[in-house]
């Protein structure tokens, strides 16, 4: 039987891990953090599908994909997370077709400014990980399975 793929996208400026923000995101870049992905998602035999882009369609676009070839789905929205209508919308898609989708950030964004604490991704989400650090991507991965 072949693994099954999980997509793992993430979206705005989190390609500027290790050097953004560093007191708030830590210090390890997104190779790093697709680098541990990828030795867990083989640890639960997975096959992690590693994306991100800065880019609203980009995200839509990969997240019917994840429909379309029947992936589960970790996403780290970004700042999306807090009022991009268009990605919320394509994360239904992906969950009301079956799929899982698991939302994660490195920080708490309940423990952050004001305008984080609302997700407008959390209520078409299976399940949501926030505040470890790269952590939370490998919870996800193992929420998945
Ligand atoms: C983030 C939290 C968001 O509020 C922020 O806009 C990000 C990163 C996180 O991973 O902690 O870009 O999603």
């Amino acid at each position: 039987m072949t693994a099954p793929t999980v997509f793992v996208l993430s979206g705005p400026n989190l390609g500027r891990l290790g050097t953004r923000e560093p007191e708030v995101y830590g210090s390890d870049t997104l190779d790093d953090v697709h680098a541990a992905v990828q030795r867990e998602a083989r640890d639960l035999g997975l096959v992690a599908d590693c994306r991100q882009t800065n880019h609203e369609g980009e995200l839509i676009d990969w997240l019917h994909e994840a429909v379309d070839v029947g992936a589960d789905v970790v996403l780290n929205p970004g700042a999306f997370t807090h009022y991009s209508y268009a990605v919320r919308d394509a994360c239904a898609i992906v969950t009301t077709s079956g799929r899982s989708l698991v939302e994660v950030h490195l920080s708490n964004p309940a423990a952050r400014e004001e305008f984080r604490h609302t997700s407008v991704v959390a209520g078409v989400a299976t399940g949501t990980i926030a505040g470890f650090g790269l952590q939370s991507y490998l919870l996800a991965l193992r929420a998945l399975v």
